[in-house]
């Protein structure tokens, strides 16, 4: 396997330190891979995941992150069965955040989890609904490409509807450190009205 996954040395340790230090992962509350902390798709000015799993990319080549079973124009109310592709060799564990946002910011549509894989968060302190892993979806079955699946329904207005989305190809190791961050974005608008 040439993902380079064989870069850290023996800092790990000394580094979650050193960032708990800096206040970037407050010690008494850890995020786990099943506890996704919400506001890191890469959207809207947010940071993505690589603010904590730092040690390289966002989107570094030989991976990739998509978002499917969106339509080119949305039938206002309709829903649609999306999933979230990670395709990225030698994945351990992995997790994602997806959001659907009106151009001002909020939430656009809602979210149902598909499985057991998914969970839709609604931070108080965010005008937004993030979808995320569980604890189950961040289980890995398949090392080359992990799915998540969320159901959305869309809105009853006609404007853009503007999708962000980040995952994580862990490597397994319950830290922050030789994970490769995918981002991506897509903006949909409604289909003309009949
Ligand atoms: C505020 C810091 C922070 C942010 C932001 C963050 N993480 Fe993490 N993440 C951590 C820490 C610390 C760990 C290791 C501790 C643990 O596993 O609980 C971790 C672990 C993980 C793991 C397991 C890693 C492994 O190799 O075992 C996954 C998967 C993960 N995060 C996904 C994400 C995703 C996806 C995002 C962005 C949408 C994200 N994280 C954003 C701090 C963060």
């Amino acid at each position: 396997m040439s993902r380079g996954r064989g870069w850290i040395p023996g800092g790990t340790v000394v580094l979650v330190a050193a960032l708990a230090a800096a206040g970037a992962v407050p010690s008494r509350t850890l995020p786990q891979a099943d506890v996704p902390i919400p506001g890191h798709t890469g959207g809207f000015g947010e940071d993505d995941c690589t603010v904590c799993h730092l040690e390289a990319g966002p989107n570094l080549p030989g991976g990739s992150l998509t978002l499917l079973g969106l339509p080119e124009a949305y039938e206002p109310g309709s829903s649609y069965e999306l999933e979230v592709v990670l395709e990225a060799e030698g994945t351990a564990r992995a997790g994602f955040q997806l959001t659907a946002r009106h151009p001002d910011g909020s939430q656009a549509g809602a979210f149902t989890a598909g499985d057991g894989g998914v969970q839709v968060l609604s931070p108080d302190s965010l005008a937004a609904d993030y979808v995320a892993q569980t604890a189950e979806g961040s289980e890995v079955t398949d090392p080359s490409g992990t799915t998540w699946r969320v159901h959305w329904t869309a809105p009853p207005g006609r404007g853009p509807i503007l999708f962000h989305l980040a995952a994580n190809s862990a490597n397994g190791d319950q830290s922050p450190l030789g994970d490769l961050v995918y981002t991506a974005a897509r903006e949909i608008g409604a289909a003309s009205a009949p």
